[in-house]
């Protein structure tokens, strides 16, 4: 087989993120849009959804404003009843959803336990259940799934028990829908330490934790959600058409630099 020019792009592509309102999934949006996809962000909160869809028309594609809540199989089922009726058909799904109540295994209550499995990890199964269906019911034969993980799930943090069992359970996940929903890919992104509205305080400038951070990361930096984007880009991509199953850690070097003299 000859080697053919495919751009690494999502130009053309239609595409829903959930969780795209804010932080990861915002900029995952606003760059999908940025580079020619119709692009549906979606969140609970009405007026992030406003906000965003607002930017996302800036860039001259299509869009609605629709909110969704994971928690709820309803709720997911009527965003893929409006994407599909705007957009005409979906090529690419990005999970990037939720956030992490920060409890000592010690302390975490039940109801905590199962609110957080209910989001990050149920959530995740029922977007990509949903999705997959719908993708696997069109011609094009070409869809993609992008899961947002965690570098979480290879470190210790302490107090993060549930957010990282669930980013765990996700990409395992990963690696059997990636068998099961073919030929639409699933792949996951591990991100590592990012400055977002989720991590604003915990990991602020001038705290402790920011330092010690920046300093066992290669970079010497904390992430700007923008850098994720790229590792979305392009496993929604045709240039990605045999990478599936794959979890893509983007870490500034953060795990590299687990050895310090
Ligand atoms: N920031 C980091 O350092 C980091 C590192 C590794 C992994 N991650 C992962 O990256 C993803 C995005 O995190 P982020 O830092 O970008 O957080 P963020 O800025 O807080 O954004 C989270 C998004 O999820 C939405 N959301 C929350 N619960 C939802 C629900 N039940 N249904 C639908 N949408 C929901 C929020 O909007 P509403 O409140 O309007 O619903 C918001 O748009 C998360 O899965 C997180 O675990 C983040």
């Amino acid at each position: 087989m000859a080697y053919e020019h495919t751009p690494v792009t999502v130009a053309g592509k239609r595409a829903v993120v959930i969780g795209g309102t804010s932080g990861i999934g915002r900029a995952i949006a606003l760059g999908f849009a940025a580079e020619g996809a119709d692009v549906i962000a979606t969140s609970r909160e009405e007026k992030r959804v406003a906000e965003v869809t607002r930017e996302i028309r800036e860039q001259g594609v299509e869009t609605t404003e629709i909110t969704c809540n994971v928690a709820e199989r309803a709720s997911v089922e009527a965003l893929r009843e409006e994407v599909l009726e705007t957009l005409g058909g979906v090529d690419v799904l990005v999970n990037s959803f939720g956030g992490a109540a920060r409890q000592s295994v010690l302390d975490v209550p039940e109801a905590e336990w199962k609110r957080v499995m209910n989001v990050q990890l149920s959530g995740v199964y029922r977007a990509t259940q949903v999705f997959a269906r719908a993708m696997a019911e069109q011609d094009r034969q070409d869809g993609s799934i992008v899961e947002i993980g965690s570098l979480s799930t290879s470190l210790s943090i302490p107090e993060l028990a549930a957010y990282t069992t669930a980013k765990g359970g996700l990409e395992a996940f990963t690696r059997v829908a990636a068998r099961d929903c073919a030929p639409t890919r699933v792949n996951a992104i591990r991100p590592g330490f990012t400055e977002t509205p989720l991590t604003a305080e915990t990991y602020a400038e001038g705290t402790h934790r920011h330092e010690r951070i920046a300093e066992r990361t290669a970079m010497g930096r904390l992430a700007q959600p923008e850098e994720i984007v790229g590792a979305a880009i392009y496993l929604a991509s045709d240039a990605a058409s045999y990478t599936t199953g794959e979890c893509v850690t983007i870490d500034g070097g953060f795990a590299a630099g687990a050895f310090q003299e």
